[in-house]
């Protein structure tokens, strides 16, 4: 499962295509993949990048490796929507192609720019015997036709005095006379933390600003994949701080993906003010990497990687890898963030009641007593979501085929359930999206039936035509 250097530096021109299509007639045969969640035509996906809204159209880029199901070297895979629903793959990737982003055209983010798409983004390098992290931020230009140009000369040629290679990840967003932008890092002390940088011309000058103060340095020993998006008079920070004090704040993930919601972002000092603590972003198995857009209709939106890093997946086996999330909206209410998929989402539901046959399901169930679950099942598999009154206690469970079983809990009241079912993917919203849980759930049937306890079910089929 290695991949050496010699892997991860072939450039794509220089594989075999005979290699994409021997996954492609792999993949056709597999009984596993989502019919509506953007996933791969090959290989692994993982970061969602460059959310935008540019030329009458959503536009949204994945991290990718066509080649396989590893992560092997980065590009980044563009799709394309009327209607953050259906989602269109324009087969105009950005891929690696300069000394500066030669080891991967790792995540970033995309901006508006006077008609044209501005991509901010990091290029990965390892240099020497010891493979030592060399990070550039890069910029690219895109056009109306969706084509994509580089710019000839790094942003940002290196990481700062006192950060290590360990700096990537640029969210880009203008405020006042600035373009700023928010990037992962970590000390030379081990430490994660956010930094931003500025400039007034996109293209040039960006300076090394402050480090956004959240109120907390529990960002273990990376942050990853900073974002900040605006809503409801108030402020959200998602970011993955990797190494977290689990004492501190609980996760169960391998590697957690979380939030701090604030009153405003005071961009003089880079501070948030009144900062809530750092809570989980999602309770269930698969959830990293989250980007958001502050869209030019008001509502603030975000897309996060089904998938985490570090981890293998029974899909592997079939040469593909990972999905998005759908689009959800963020709203922040009574200090909490509640995220809850977009309005659009609903043209997916049928007035259709589904069986047990149908792999795409959104399934609606409201308790009618302390104790209740919801449950399905396939031979070997199961996904089970449970409530226990007397500790107002929520218990998640999975046994994916083959597999042992994963288990999560979290503490939240009573609350009817929001399910979306699509194939292996699921998405679970309950509390009015106050809490999601996202993940995989590989089963080993045609079908998937779904029982229950105390609990009164509606499923409706779920099509994406
Ligand atoms: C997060 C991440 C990013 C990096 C990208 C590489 O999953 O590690 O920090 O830019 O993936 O694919």
């Amino acid at each position: 499962k290695y991949w050496n250097i010699d892997r991860l530096g072939r450039l794509y021109k220089d594989w075999d295509p005979e290699v994409l299509k021997k996954l492609e007639t792999k993949i056709a045969k597999s009984h596993w993949r989502p019919g509506y969640h953007i996933t791969t035509q090959t290989g692994l996906l993982n970061d969602p990048n460059g959310f935008s809204y540019f030329n009458n159209q959503w536009h949204l880029f994945y991290q990718a490796f066509p080649y396989g199901a590893v992560h092997g070297l980065k590009s980044w895979q563009h799709m394309v929507s009327d209607d953050l629903v259906h989602w269109k793959f324009i087969d105009k990737p950005m891929v690696p192609d300069l000394y500066s982003d030669r080891n991967g055209c790792y995540s970033g983010s995309a901006i508006n720019v006077d008609g044209k798409l501005f991509l901010m983004y990091t290029g990965n390098t390892f240099e020497g015997e010891e493979m030592a992290r060399h990070p550039y931020q890069l910029g690219a230009w895109m056009d109306a036709d969706n084509n994509i140009s580089k710019l000839d000369h790094p942003l940002i040629e290196s990481e700062p005095t006192g950060v290590t290679g360990h700096f990537r990840d640029p969210q880009v967003i203008k405020h006042g006379d600035y373009y700023y932008a928010f990037l992962g890092a970590q000390t030379v002390d081990n430490a994660g933390e956010i930094l931003t940088y500025r400039t007034k011309d996109i293209e040039n000058g960006w300076e090394l600003y402050k480090k956004l103060d959240l109120g907390t340095d529990n960002l273990g020993y990376m942050a990853e994949c900073p974002n900040v998006g605006f809503i409801d008079g108030k402020v959200v920070v998602i970011f993955c701080p990797q190494g977290a004090d689990k004492h501190e704040f609980h996760y169960d993930n391998v590697h957690p993906n979380a939030y701090i919601v604030a009153d405003d972002l005071d961009f003089d000092e880079m501070k948030l003010i009144n900062p809530s603590e750092m809570k989980q972003l999602d309770e269930g198995f698969d959830y990293y990497a989250t980007q958001v857009l502050n869209a030019p209709d008001g509502r603030l939106l975000s897309v996060g990687w089904i998938g985490l890093p570090d981890t293998e997946y029974l899909s592997d086996q079939e040469g593909w890898e990972g999905e998005l999330s759908m689009v959800r909206e963020l709203h922040i209410e009574n200090g909490d963030l509640t995220q809850r998929p977009v309005q659009e989402c609903k043209q997916l539901i049928e007035e259709d009641e589904a069986s047990d046959t149908d792999l795409q399901k959104h399934i609606e169930a409201a308790p009618f007593d302390e104790h209740f679950n919801l449950n399905l099942e396939s031979e070997d598999s199961y996904l089970r979501l449970s409530y226990d009154e007397s500790d107002q206690e929520w218990t998640l469970k999975r046994k994916n085929v083959g597999e042992d079983v994963s288990i999560r809990t979290f503490k939240g009241e009573a609350s009817s359930i929001d399910f979306y079912l699509d194939n292996t993917v699921f998405e679970i919203y309950i509390l009015g999206g106050t809490i999601t849980m996202t993940g995989q759930f590989f089963h080993d049937g045609n079908e998937v039936r779904v029982n229950s306890e105390n609990m009164s079910v509606k499923q409706n089929k779920i099509s994406n035509m």
